[in-house]
């Protein structure tokens, strides 16, 4: 594929008509409970696999993880919620690679296939096409809060869910419809993973008002409880946005996403038919923006 494109994952073909697709992500744990971790790990993981428009198939586990300081039970949760996901995602564990180390770390090395024809590139919208987030924004705003003792558990346990949703529903009703480009929004934040899909060749109007967050994201913020890599993503990426720059929105869009939702550019007359499908799928979605001709390589907050 290159390396311009700064794709979800590397893609390989093996034969006329099959292409595999790879990708490695782990992580220290965000949250306390270890079977949760597991779970948001793994589906983190198998993201981008969805983000190339195809299907995970195989995966091994790739932990760092001390047995003396934190005991065997607490390894064996954090596998069992991988395991869990792998499941629902049907895809096979192969096996996998553990090291001794003080700070734990959990995550999948995941296979895919996809016909070559098929793969989803993360560049190439067209003008006119809509912009489509599948999940709110905020998880590292709030995971900060999580640190610093300022979620109570009802959040907390919505958080997770979400953080834990596979994005394989969410793909699968994206693949039924003419797709443009798509990739998944994580550590770069919605604004960093929407630059890599307009380059220098389009612009994208953001509608503010309709861009999801979790509710409890905007007084967190107030109280500046905000992620160093949401500072480091808004250093790097705002000279690409124009337009309202204020308020929570501009805190939010630059909030780096741990298992965050699919962005894809759909086509303008396949909104309808992508809404149907969705919504007998039981799959939330957002248009969030849509693109312009003008200015290229532009971000412009409506
Ligand atoms: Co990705
Ligand atoms: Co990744």
């Amino acid at each position: 594929m290159g390396i311009e494109g700064f794709e979800d994952a590397g893609v390989y073909r093996i034969a006329d008509g099959v292409a595999i697709v790879q990708t490695v992500d782990f992580f220290t744990p965000i949250v306390n409970d270890p079977y949760s971790f597991g779970q948001i790990a793994a589906t983190n993981s198998l993201s981008d696999i969805y983000a190339m428009g195809a299907t995970p198939k195989t995966a091994l586990n790739i932990v760092c993880f001390s047995v003396k300081k934190y005991g065997a039970q607490v390894l064996k949760e954090i596998l069992r919620g991988g395991i869990d996901k792998i499941r629902e995602a049907g895809v096979s564990l192969l096996g996998g690679h553990s090291v001794e180390d003080e700070e734990i770390k959990y995550g999948l090395c995941v296979t895919g296939v996809v016909h070559p024809d098929r793969i989803l590139r993360n560049y190439g919208a067209w003008e006119g096409d809509w912009l489509i987030l599948t999940k709110p924004l905020g998880t590292g705003i709030l995971n900060t809060g999580i640190k610093a003792d300022m979620l109570g558990e009802k959040s907390i346990a919505n958080l997770i869910k979400i953080m834990a949703t596979l994005n394989r529903d969410a793909a699968h009703v994206m693949l039924s419809v003419r797709v443009h480009a798509a990739t998944d929004v994580t550590g770069f934040g919605l604004i960093g993973h929407l630059k890599e899909m307009i380059k220098d060749d389009i612009g994208v109007e953001l509608f503010s008002k309709d861009i999801p967050y979790f509710e409890e994201a905007p007084e967190l913020a107030s109280f500046g409880i905000l992620p160093g890599g949401l500072y480091r993503n808004r250093d790097f990426y705002s000279e690409h946005v124009t337009g309202k720059k204020e308020g929570f929105i501009f805190d939010v869009i630059f909030d780096p996403q741990t298992s965050g939702g699919l962005l894809f550019a759909l086509h303008q007359d396949d909104l309808s038919q992508f809404d149907k499908n969705a919504h007998s799928a039981g799959v939330e979605y957002w248009v969030i923006g849509r693109f312009v001709k003008e200015p290229k390589g532009k971000i412009i907050l409506r």
